[in-house]
């Protein structure tokens, strides 16, 4: 009975069809249901109230096996759903019922269980389940049947492989990719398929066809732009009368639906196929039969296949070149490309200036630029910016960051930004394009390319004049540096004319010859040589942060503000400086010159540059996403980001930046002021350690030394240190413990003190002692944690908070200890400085000296010794 047919008819037929409605109404009204303790036995069925849906048992195509499904009652092949699709029943003496405990189950001709529905926490109310017009079966219980809101469980919620109007579909960026749909093994056989189907709410939603087989996206829809999904272009022309998807607003879990709603009441289907093919089809009354409305991917367009063309290149189904490179690509092998193998995709023909990370890069380059790309289906995996603002906007936040290689402004969506590599792009001959842009080297724009001819003669007066203005600025330095007398009269950043203090240079070069011998010096990305510093103007630093201004604070580091900048090209800096009348940073700043200057590890932050003029004295580093450790670790809110492995990550790069310090460069460091606010994080969240102000330099036979100034911070210095001012590696060691627990424990070791009257350390060793040291393991990582890493990285920090120096490992031994399985660890002595701690800082309070005893920032004192 199509009793939705608007088809015209004549009037006594309608009258017909109605009557005849009204009675299959009546007549299958009680069998759309059935309650606790009915059963359907293979050959009976349930009849949907309109008459369109059934529910039974089946044989799909030439199978012998029986599966309980639902299908239209027109026609019997067309199933929407089967409940027991990787269990078949074999004979025919199948029942689907209701048990005592109110679940619906079925059961085989032996009565042993195939199927039972999946309710929570099942209880023995008396249930009842229907099936409802739209091709739901929902149980509930019995005073409220048909009450989708207050459903049990219902076959919606469990698709197999076709998505009917009337089903909700789930996205929210926490689930992640959903797959809910998946396909048919054979038209005979409906056990789990190789192709699943579903959503992926990254970077503006979309519509996924997976290939689980191969493990790759077979196709996408393009993003939902709020009337349709931007890469189908049946949908783009076809918007107003085939729309019909909706996705709703997010709800208080951010979630949001996708449903569908036809425009016409006739029948629709969305089904993936068991060929990897998604249909949409639409009942056709009269014909008796399906009309195909459009197929995804469509088999007549291979330009709809995920990525036909590699990365960097775009699909053109009407060029007969078919694959084409984007301006300022080239195919990655030629010859496959001319053979018509676009696998391999497209490369840069000139590489970025950015990403910075290339330390060629500093400097007054000229900026990347962007390209404009046409009318079509945007790349994959973006990245949706929340911002508010408009187009430009959008581009000046992509230019600014390095990691962004392109950007879309789309109506509906707004500012999208890819950080990889573009995949999956496609040309549409259609009004309406979507264009983005993608960043390129600037000699690749248009503009670059035309003055090309004349690049040759402005290098050169480029050239001329960079050298005359680098003898002005060396004048001007050299009458403006009297008070730097170690710095003398030559530019800040040169480092073979720094003079080293404390260290003399027939030392300095004992140590290097020291060094030269193992060959691992240079693993690790250590290098031995210094880069090039540059000599940066002030005033262009000035104009980099907006004149200090407050707002691009990232914070204070021992004698100096931290400031936010990004360099005319582009390039985001962080700048020090340092603060302008103390005369205590002086030595500092010259230190850190000195220092890092000559130091170059992935795990110490890069010193870019630095600029001196009159009292102004500023260090410029590379700039740090992901700010300190501090910053993530100790926010409630943040901390989560940073997961075991991260946290184990960050362990090992402080423990490698620092054993580097110690043993590896071409000087023995020490840092002196490990801590977590001296530890910045990069995009990857690699640490880096910072803030050299405080390191000394060692002769290579000098362990320990004596100082007058105690420099540190509370809860890091070791107690030989704070107390009697000796310091070695062996007080890195100390902080680094410090830190490696702080990072198990997710707790400052100070904020312990303030609450507790105890310490991170003493707390961590009580726990030790009891055998219960997972209590001191963060909260948010313990359950995902491995127990024997944190265990281990627990044992090694216990090791390195002892109180003799004499009982803690030297760096190389804590990275032995942290790579290997097997090494047996020493067993920690119980630490007895904590105790020590609120008097010897009492005493430092009633010496009087430079005293900033604030929870994190470092403090200098005078020990009169
Ligand atoms: C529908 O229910 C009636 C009465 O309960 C029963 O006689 C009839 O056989 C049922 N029809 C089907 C198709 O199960
Ligand atoms: C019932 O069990 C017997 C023995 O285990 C088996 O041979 C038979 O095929 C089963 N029948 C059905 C309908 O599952
Ligand atoms: C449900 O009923 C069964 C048998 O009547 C009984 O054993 C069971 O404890 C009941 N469960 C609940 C949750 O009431
Ligand atoms: C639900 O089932 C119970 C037990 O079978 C019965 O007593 C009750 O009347 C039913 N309620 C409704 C609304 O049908
Ligand atoms: C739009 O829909 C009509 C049928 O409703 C179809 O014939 C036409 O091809 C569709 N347009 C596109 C571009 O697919
Ligand atoms: C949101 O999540 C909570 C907890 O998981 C759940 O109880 C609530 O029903 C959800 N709200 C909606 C609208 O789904
Ligand atoms: C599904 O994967 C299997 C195993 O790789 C393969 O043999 C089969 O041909 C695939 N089926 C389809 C429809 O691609
Ligand atoms: C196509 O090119 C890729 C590399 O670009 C290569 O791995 C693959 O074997 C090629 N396929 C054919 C059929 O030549
Ligand atoms: C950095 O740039 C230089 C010169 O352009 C190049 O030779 C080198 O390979 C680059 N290094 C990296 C890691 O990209
Ligand atoms: C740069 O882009 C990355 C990747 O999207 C993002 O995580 C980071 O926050 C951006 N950097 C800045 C400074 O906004
Ligand atoms: C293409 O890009 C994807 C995603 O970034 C990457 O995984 C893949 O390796 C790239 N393929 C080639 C051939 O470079």
């Amino acid at each position: 009975m199509e009793t939705h047919n608007k088809n015209p008819v004549s009037a006594s037929l309608a009258s017909l069809v109605f009557l005849l409605y009204s009675f299959a109404q009546f007549c299958y009204a009680a069998n759309d249901t059935i309650k606790q303790g009915e059963s359907v036995r293979d050959g009976r069925s349930l009849i949907s109230g309109n008459n369109v849906f059934e529910l039974g048992f089946f044989s799909p195509g030439n199978s012998k096996f029986r599966y309980v499904g639902i299908w239209y009652k027109f026609d019997s092949k067309a199933l929407v759903w089967v409940a027991n699709r990787n269990m078949p029943i074999s004979g025919r003496n199948g029942v689907l019922r209701i048990e005592a405990d109110g679940k619906l189950v079925i059961h085989d001709g032996n009565n042993s269980l195939v199927w039972a529905s999946n309710v929570p926490g099942s209880s023995n109310d008396s249930t009842a389940a229907k099936l409802l017009n739209n091709g739901n079966f929902v149980l509930t219980r019995n005073d409220s049947i048909g009450d989708t809101s207050r459903a049990l469980w219902q076959s919606f919620d469990e698709p197999t492989d076709t998505f009917l109007p009337g089903m909700r579909v789930p996205l929210s960026s926490k689930r992640g990719e959903y797959q809910p749909y998946r396909s048919w093994k054979t038209p005979d056989d409906p056990s789990s398929g190789n192709y699943s189907l579903g959503v992926d709410p990254n970077g503006g939603q979309q519509i996924v066809i997976w290939d689980l087989n191969k493990r790759r996206r077979r196709w996408r829809s393009g993003h939902w732009n709020q009337q349709f999904f931007t890469g189908v272009p049946f949908m783009r022309n076809n918007a107003s009368t085939l729309g019909g998807f909706h996705i709703s607003q997010p709800d208080e879990n951010g979630t949001m639906y996708i449903t569908y709603t036809a425009s016409t009441p006739d029948i629709y289907r969305f089904q993936i196929g068991w060929e990897g093919r998604e249909q949409q089809s639409r009942w056709n009354p009269s014909k008796k039969e399906w009309d195909y409305l459009q197929s995804e991917p469509d088999p007549d367009n291979e330009c709809e296949l995920y990525n036909f063309c590699g990365n960097y290149s775009t699909c053109d189904r009407l060029d007969r070149r078919r694959c084409i490179c984007l301006e300022g690509f080239r195919p990655k092998s030629q010859a496959q490309w001319d053979a018509r193998n676009w696998s391999g995709g497209c490369v840069r023909k000139i590489d970025l200036r950015c990403p910075a990370a290339n330390g060629t890069s500093v400097g007054k380059a000229k900026p990347d630029v962007f390209k404009k790309s046409r009318c079509t289906k945007l790349p994959d995996l973006a990245t949706l910016l929340s911002s508010e603002g408009d187009v430009d906007a959008c581009r000046t936040w992509c230019s600014e960051n390095c990691s962004c290689i392109a950007f879309a402004f789309i109506p509906g969506i707004r500012c999208m930004i890819w950080t990889g590599d573009l995949v999956d792009m496609q040309y549409f001959h259609q009004r309406g394009s979507l264009d983005f842009f993608y960043r390129l080297h600037h000699s690749e724009s248009d503009h670059g390319r035309k003055i090309s001819n004349l690049a040759i003669v402005i290098i050169s007066l480029v050239a001329a004049a960079f050298l005359v203005a680098s003898l002005w600025l060396l004048w001007r330095y050299k009458t403006k540096l009297n008070g730097l007398s170690a710095v003398s009269s030559k530019p800040c950043c040169n480092d073979d004319d720094v003079a080293v203090f404390d260290v003399s240079k027939g030392k300095s070069k004992e140590f290097s010859t020291d060094l030269s011998g193992p060959a691992d010096i240079l693993k690790d990305g250590n290098q031995v040589h210094g880069p090039e510093l540059q000599n940066f103007d002030f005033s262009t630093i000035a104009t980099a942060t907006n004149n200090f201004f407050e707002g691009n604070r990232l914070g204070q580091g021992g004698f100096g503000a931290v400031y936010k900048g990004v360099l005319p090209g582009g390039e985001q800096i962080a700048v020090k400086r340092l603060s302008g009348h103390s005369g205590q940073g002086l030595e500092e700043f010259k230190t850190e010159i000195t220092l890092i200057a000559k130091l170059q590890h992935r795990n110490l932050v890069k010193l870019l540059g630095c600029s001196i003029q009159g009292e102004e004295k500023l260090l410029i580093y590379e700039y740090m996403l992901n700010k300190s450790l501090d910053n993530l670790l100790f926010d409630e809110a943040k901390k989560s980001e940073l997961d075991w492995k991260t946290r184990l990550s960050i362990i090992e790069g402080i423990a490698r930046g620092l054993l580097y310090l110690h043993r590896d460069s071409r000087h023995r460091i020490i840092h002196r002021d490990l801590k977590a606010s001296n530890v910045l994080l990069d995009a990857e969240m690699n640490p880096k350690i910072s803030d050299f102000g405080m390191a000394r330099m060692f002769g290579g036979n000098q362990n320990e030394a004596n100082t007058v100034r105690v420099v540190g911070t509370y809860g890091y210095m070791s107690p030989e240190y704070a107390m009697e001012g000796l310091f070695s590696v062996k007080s890195d060691v100390y902080s680094f413990g410090v830190l490696l627990l702080e990072i198990v424990s997710g707790q400052r070791n100070n904020s312990f003190r303030s609450f507790d009257h105890t310490s991170l350390l003493a707390y961590a060793w009580r726990l030790w002692s009891e055998d219960k040291v997972m209590d001191l393991v963060d909260p948010c990582i313990r359950d995902s944690c491995s127990p024997n890493e944190v265990l281990k990285c627990i044992h090694i920090g216990m090791l390195c908070v002892q109180d003799s120096p004499a009982h803690r490992p030297k760096m190389d031994a804590v990275m032995v200890f942290l790579e290997s399985e097997t090494a047996t660890l020493p067993m920690p002595r119980k630490p007895t400085y904590t105790s020590l701690r609120t008097a010897v800082e009492e005493e430092y309070v009633l010496d009087g000296q430079e005293i900033v005893s604030s929870n994190d920032v470092t403090v200098t004192t005078i020990v009169g010794r």
